[in-house]
Parts: structure tokens; C-alpha cells; sequence
């Protein structure tokens, strides 16, 4: 599958793309990245080991129960821009953000496809991009409303690729998969509990979306279950940091859309909260170490980080010498790394580990 801007449902073409192309290009702490990783060790992968259980997954793949999904019908073509003003802009900076991450996932799946002989690598990695194309090129049809597209392909040449090795690519990308499921499925269920709060369609895809999100995941635990010294010593420390490296990222990045989650009936901290809470139960699935989510200096540093990360934007000096944002930067640090050195959770790893979607 070629990923391109077209298959993607971009037309980059009328609209006027610059502005929101731009921010989808922004590099911040918190703005999603694009990867490449090392497609030979990728090649490399013997998944023998969890063969019964690769397939079925496979099978669940080859299924394609979403592959009417994601159309805008057409009794919803009428411009659905027309939100309070209010909420405008933190709205399309939340699609914005969005279809960023699944377009990051669509390239990096898209290029591991192209780049390895491994039949079950290929596989694999062909059906995720297929899922993660159509949920980019889904919000770009939604985007449209607001005369905004973002440019998938001019994106895909010009942003920055960060290399990650492939067990990291593992780790990060099972948690956004996840934790990407824990977002939709926690929205889906307010707006199905209070249709009063849903103030725009798409909120009706999260549903069924968030199950191509949690296959994904699913494949990545398969992956990581298939090679068990990715999961003991030393890498136990990297687990516990991209738990909270994705933890951190998520409550500072909400926090920053308060009008947003006040118009869906939310409030960012409880609905991160909940959002963590089914992250940490499904990586039971996978990850022996556990953020103890429930311990008071957990919430209390994210509070912090998200404080602090609130002052560093609002420096007005700018630049690598301003004393301000350097003294800021140590504070981060320092929050970050009382985080880390919070005492973590011991998970024994269960025989079968495959979860059901069921929150
Ligand atoms: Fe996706
Ligand atoms: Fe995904």
C-alpha cells in the first residue's frame, strides 16, 4: 500500500493547508513523532514461540470488520464547524493532534512493511497501516469543515524521524496503541451515556475505532511475549519509563484543553485518571513492572509537570541562555525523576495473555 496523501483522502490541493499542516509539523515535548527504527532486526523476528496465538490474530486482522467504518455517511455531509467558539480551537488542535499520531503510526507500519522479507513481519505491519490510513484519512474528511487539511504527504517528507530501536518502537508504540483505545472507548462511553455532550460526530466512530487501536496492541504484546528477555533486568527500567514518559505526555497535553473536555462533561484529571487505570490493567497483558497509579505522589507530580510545563510556555524569553526556562527545565527534570523513582507495582506475567476489549 502506498502511503500518499491521496490513498489518505488529502487533497492538499484548495484548501488552505499551511497553517494547520504547520502545527501537525511542530517538534514540542508533546507534539507526536514521527519513528524509524532498524528494519533488519525487525526482519529478524521469529514469532514461533506464540504461533497459535500470532495467527488468530491474524485471522482477527484478515477479518476487516471495519472496512465500512470509516465513511462519512451522507446525511452527515452539512458543515459540522459551527461549534462554540469557545471550544473551536482546542477541537481542531485535538484533530490536529490526532490524525498527527495516526499518520505517525500509517508511516512508520507502512515503511516496515516495505522494508522487510519476513512474511509475518509484512503481514503484520501491512494490516496496521491499512487501519491507520483510514483513521488519518478519516479526521482529514472532518477537517474539511473547518477549510483545514493537513497535508499527509508534504508530512510525511518534511517532518523529523526520530530512531528508535526496535524493542523502544515496542514499548512506545503498545502503550499509544493502548492507551489510544483507553482514550476512545472513555469518550465513546460519555457520549453514549450524554448526547447532550456530543457536540460533534465523530465522537460516534470512537466505538468501533478503538478496537483496530486495541488489535494493535495486541500484536505489539505478541511481539514482546515472543522474545521474553524484553521484559526482564535492565529493560524493566526502560518499560517504567516509557509508562510514564506516555502517562506524563497525555495529562500535561489534556490539561492544555480544558474547554474541550469541559464541553464533552469531563474533567481532564478524573478522565485521565480512568484512562490510566485501563491502560495499567490491560499491560498486565505484558509489562512486569506497573506504575502504582494510585499512590498521592503520582497525581501530585503530573500536577506539577503540568504547572511547570504552563510556565516554560508562557516564558516569554526565548532561546537556550534564558536563566527562566533553564531553571524550569531542572524543575521538569526533577519532577519527572521523583516519577521515576516512585516505588513501582510487581505484575507476575499471566500464561494466557491475551485481553478482550471490555470497558
Ligand atoms: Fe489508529
Ligand atoms: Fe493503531
Amino acid at each position: 500500500m502506498a502511503v500518499t496523501g491521496d490513498t489518505l483522502g488529502s487533497s492538499g490541493k484548495d484548501l488552505p493547508i499551511n497553517l494547520s499542516t504547520e502545527k501537525a509539523l511542530e517538534e514540542t515535548m508533546l507534539s507526536p513523532r514521527f519513528y524509524t527504527t532498524d528494519f533488519a532486526a525487525i526482519d529478524r523476528i521469529s514469532i514461533e514461540g506464540v504461533r497459535e496465538e500470532w495467527d488468530k490474530l491474524m485471522s482477527e486482522f484478515e477479518v476487516d470488520s471495519n472496512i465500512d467504518h470509516f465513511q462519512r455517511p451522507k446525511d452527515m455531509q452539512e458543515n459540522y464547524s459551527k461549534i462554540s467558539p469557545e471550544v473551536h480551537d482546542e477541537f481542531v488542535d485535538f484533530l490536529i493532534s490526532s490524525i498527527t499520531s495516526e499518520f505517525s503510526g500509517c508511516v512508520l507500519y507502512a515503511e516496515i512493511k516495505k522494508r522487510v522479507k519476513n512474511e509475518d513481519m509484512k503481514k503484520l505491519f501491512g494490516y496496521m497501516a491499512r487501519d491507520e490510513s483510514r483513521h488519518a484519512g478519516f479526521i482529514n474528511q472532518w477537517l474539511k469543515d473547518f477549510n483545514i487539511g493537513v497535508d499527509l504527504s508534504f508530512l510525511t517528507k518534511a517532518k523529523k524521524y526520530t530512531f528508535f530501536k526496535p524493542k523502544f518502537i515496542f514499548y512506545a508504540t503498545y502503550l499509544s496503541e493502548k492507551i489510544g483505545y483507553a482514550r476512545y472507548i472513555s469518550i465513546y462511553r460519555q457520549v453514549e451515556r450524554h448526547p447532550e455532550f456530543r457536540f460533534h460526530p465523530i465522537f460516534l466512530w470512537f466505538e468501533k475505532w478503538c478496537n483496530d487501536e486495541f488489535r494493535h496492541g495486541e500484536a505489539f504484546a505478541l511481539l514482546m511475549r515472543s522474545d521474553p528477555p524484553l521484559l526482564k533486568g535492565v529493560n524493566l527500567l526502560w518499560i517504567k519509563f516509557f509508562l510514564l514518559a506516555v502517562f506524563a505526555t497525555m495529562f500535561v497535553r489534556d490539561h492544555k484543553r480544558p474547554k474541550l473536555h469541559k464541553a464533552l462533561n469531563l474533567s481532564p484529571t478524573e478522565y485521565d485518571m480512568q484512562v490510566f487505570e485501563i491502560t495499567t490493567e490491560i499491560s498486565k497483558q505484558v509489562f512486569p513492572v506497573l506504575i502504582d497509579i494510585k499512590n498521592p505522589d503520582f497525581l501530585k507530580n503530573l500536577k506539577k509537570l503540568s504547572y511547570l510545563n504552563e510556565q516554560l510556555e508562557q516564558c516569554t524569553t526565548k532561546g537556550l541562555f534564558s536563566i527562566r526556562r533553564l531553571v524550569l527545565f531542572v524543575k521538569l527534570g526533577v519532577c519527572f525523576a521523583k516519577l521515576f523513582f516512585m516505588k513501582s507495582l510487581v505484575n507476575k506475567l499471566p500464561e494466557d495473555f491475551r485481553v478482550k476489549p471490555s470497558w
